[in-house]
């Protein structure tokens, strides 16, 4: 089987890429990334070399680049998009163009080519906030961030492929991941790079919001076991039924770390905040067997270890692009701040 993985310089793609390779020796893997500040082929480092991996630089919305990228492949794996929620909502124009813009054109060129799977990795997020109990996939969609929207635009796009044109699709959202080579503006990267410089960690609002933690390779898995035996036109939420307030994270995170609770700073509230996130993911157990194996603190160790280790690949980052941006996010607002509650 050759895959395309889009977006596999980023984050969750570079995961799934090593995985991938590693597990199916009979698999070739084609990246096509247009290397956005949050994509680094830095991150594909230790498969720059086998001669299953290949690597285009090229934009999703780019037909030719698309075309010439999905040649000979049986599956596309499509993560390339705008992930941040707090970047869509200062400019939400690259989210609407790549997150359901470049879906359609990775749909179009996947339709010519009596393909296996078209697998649309979403997110929890487009459910909305959930106040109680968990959401299952026929729950209603209510993305209330431009980032979740979009994401929703392009899931629907994509699912209305398998409808209309037999497009074997299927779609997994998850919840909030976090690992190694995560870009240090998500809360996990940010705060364990800031309590290792010493900087202040801000937590929007009264901190108590509370998201699904799950670990970047239960993810991965999860993934694999998709595109092995999913049947087109099927949703499967991905989740490790760990929920944890941005406080509990916090927290444990400065316990790892090893580092001072002086450092928390309580800071003005994103927009639009969304309270909570939680899924069920009793239909991924059930149909496919896949249940998360790494609990929330052996993976926050593990990753607290990664960026101890890799002080080189955040401090690049930290001191590029990324300083502007965290000025004009966090610098007024810091200014106003206060300290643990
Ligand atoms: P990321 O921001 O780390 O990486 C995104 C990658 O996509 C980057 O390599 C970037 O260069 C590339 N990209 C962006 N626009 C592109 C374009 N137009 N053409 C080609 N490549 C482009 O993101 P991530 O956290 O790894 O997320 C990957 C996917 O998983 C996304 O679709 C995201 O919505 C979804 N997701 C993420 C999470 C999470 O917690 N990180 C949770 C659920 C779902
Ligand atoms: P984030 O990593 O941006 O993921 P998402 O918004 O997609 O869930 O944020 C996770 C949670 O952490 C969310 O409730 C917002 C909060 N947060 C902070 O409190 N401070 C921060 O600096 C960041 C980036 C996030």
């Amino acid at each position: 089987m050759r895959i395309l993985v889009t977006g596999g310089a980023g984050f969750i793609g570079s995961n799934f890429t090593r995985m991938a390779l590693k597990l199916n020796p009979g698999w070739k893997v084609t990246v096509l990334d247009k290397l956005t500040y949050a994509g680094r082929r830095e991150n594909l480092v230790e498969v720059e070399k086998d001669p299953r991996f290949r690597f285009f630089h090229g934009d999703i919305c780019d037909s030719d680049a698309v075309s010439l990228a999905m040649k000979d492949c049986d599956a596309v794996v499509n993560f390339a998009a705008e992930t941040h929620v707090d970047r869509s909502i200062h400019d939400s124009s690259s989210f609407v163009r790549t997150d359901i813009e470049g879906v359609r054109v990775l749909l179009e060129a996947f339709r010519e080519g009596g393909r296996r799977m078209f697998l649309q990795i979403s997110t929890d997020e487009v459910y909305g906030s959930v106040e109680h109990g968990r959401s299952g996939e026929a729950d209603r969609l209510d993305p209330r961030s431009p980032y979740a929207a979009s994401k929703a635009g392009g899931e629907l796009l994509a699912m209305s492929y398998f409808s209309t044109y037999g497009v074997p699709v299927v779609v997994t959202r998850a919840s909030n991941n976090y690992g190694p080579f995560q870009y240090p503006e998500k809360l996990v990267p940010l705060f364990v790079t800031n309590a290792m410089d010493g900087e202040p960690l801000p937590l929007y609002g009264d901190g108590l919001n509370s998201r699904d933690w799950l670990f970047v390779d239960d993810h991965c898995r999860a993934l694999l076991r998709v595109l092995e035996d999913s049947a087109p036109g099927k949703v499967y939420n991905i989740g490790a039924g760990q929920e944890h307030s941005n406080r509990e994270v916090t927290d444990l995170i400065l316990e790892i770390a090893g580092a001072s609770r002086e450092l928390v700073r309580y800071i003005e509230d994103r927009p639009g905040h969304d309270r909570r996130y939680a899924l069920d993911v009793s239909l991924l157990e059930e149909e496919l067997g896949w249940t998360a194996e790494i609990p929330f603190r052996q993976g926050l160790e593990r990753t607290v270890a990664w960026y101890r280790d890799n002080r080189g690949w955040w401090e690049t980052i930290k001191s590029g692009e990324f300083r502007e941006y965290y000025r004009s996010m966090y610098a007024g607002r810091l200014e106003g701040s206060v300290g643990e509650r």
